[in-house]
C-alpha cells in the first residue's frame, strides 16, 4: 500500500541549529502516527514543513506516492492537509458555525452569507463527530477546551481533510475533555484519515497511535509499532535516544 504521506530525508536549520536533521517519517490512511520527543526535539518544526508554515532546506514530500511542493499553508490545504494547533485559531466571539466556515462562508444565491445553511451543515457534521455537542448558538468562548477542539476538527473534516496534523491537541484539557478528543480521533481514523499526533503524554500516545516516531535533537531515533514496544522502550528512545 502507498503511504498517504511520506516525508523523506527532511532537513531544516535555523541559523546554525539543525532543527530537523535528515528525518524520514510516513503515514498510512486510517493510521495515527505519534511524534514524540523532548522539548526542542524538532516535532513542531517537522510538521510545519508539511503544513506549509516552514519551508524545508532539503528533502522531499510525497502525497499518495506523488512528489509535491508545499511552500505555504494554501499549498498544504490544496493537498487536503489540515492542522489543528493547541492554541486553537478560533474566533472567540463567533459561534460554532461561523468558526467552521470562517473565511469560507456559504453564500446564498443573492450573495448574502447563508447563516441558516451554515448552521444546518454544522449540525449535520457534529451529529457525526460529536453527537453530544449542543452549543450551536453561543460564542465559542463559552465552550470547553474539548468542545473547541471538536469545532476545529469539524472544520477540517468538513473541508475534506485527508491528512490531519494535531500538535498537542490535549495539552490544555482535563481528563473528560481528553477522552472526548480521543473519541474524535478514533472516529476520524475509522473514516480513513491519516493523523500525525504530537503529544508529550506517552499514555495518550500508546492508546491512540498505531506507530510512534521518536525524535531527539532534530534526528529521528526510530519508528515503532506501539504493539511491539513497552512504554519503557519508548521512554528509552526519548531520553537516551536508543532503539529498543
Ligand atoms: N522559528 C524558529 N527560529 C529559530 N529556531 C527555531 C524556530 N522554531 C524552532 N526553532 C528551534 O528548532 C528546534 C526544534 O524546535 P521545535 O519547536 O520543533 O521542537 P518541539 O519538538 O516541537 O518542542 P516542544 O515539545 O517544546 O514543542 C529548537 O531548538 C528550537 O529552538
Ligand atoms: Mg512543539
Amino acid at each position: 500500500m502507498t503511504p498517504l504521506v511520506e516525508m523523506r530525508d527532511i532537513a531544516l536549520s535555523f541559523g546554525g541549529v539543525k532543527a530537523i536533521d535528515h528525518v524520514t517519517v510516513d503515514l498510512y490512511p486510517g493510521e495515527v502516527v505519534g511524534l514524540l520527543g523532548h522539548n526542542g526535539a524538532g516535532k513542531s518544526t517537522l510538521i510545519k514543513c508539511l503544513s506549509g508554515a516552514y519551508q524545508m532546506d532539503s528533502g522531499q514530500i510525497f502525497i499518495e506516492g506523488q512528489p509535491v511542493t508545499i511552500n505555504n499553508p494554501r499549498d498544504a490545504r490544496a493537498h487536503n492537509i489540515e492542522t489543528i494547533y493547541q492554541t486553537l485559531a478560533l474566533a472567540d466571539n463567533l459561534d460554532a458555525a461561523s468558526n467552521l466556515f470562517l473565511g469560507r462562508e456559504l453564500v446564498s444565491a443573492g450573495g448574502f452569507v447563508d447563516d441558516d445553511r451554515m448552521e444546518a451543515e454544522t449540525r449535520r457534521i457534529m451529529a457525526r463527530l460529536n453527537p453530544n455537542f449542543r452549543k450551536f448558538n453561543v460564542p465559542v468562548s463559552a465552550l470547553s477546551g474539548g468542545q473547541r477542539q471538536s469545532v476545529a476538527i469539524a472544520r477540517a473534516v468538513y473541508f475534506n481533510a485527508k491528512i490531519l496534523i494535531m500538535d498537542e491537541p490535549t495539552a490544555a484539557l482535563g481528563p473528560h475533555e481528553t477522552r472526548m478528543v480521543a473519541e474524535l480521533i478514533a472516529e476520524l481514523k475509522r473514516q480513513g484519515l491519516g493523523i500525525f499526533l504530537i503529544s508529550h503524554d506517552i499514555h495518550d500516545v500508546m492508546a491512540l497511535c498505531d506507530r510512534v516516531s521518536v525524535m531527539k535533537n532534530g534526528k529521528l531515533v526510530g519508528t515503532e509499532r506501539v504493539t511491539d514496544v513497552t512504554e519503557d522502550d519508548i521512554l528509552g528512545m526519548i531520553i537516551l535516544g536508543k532503539k529498543p
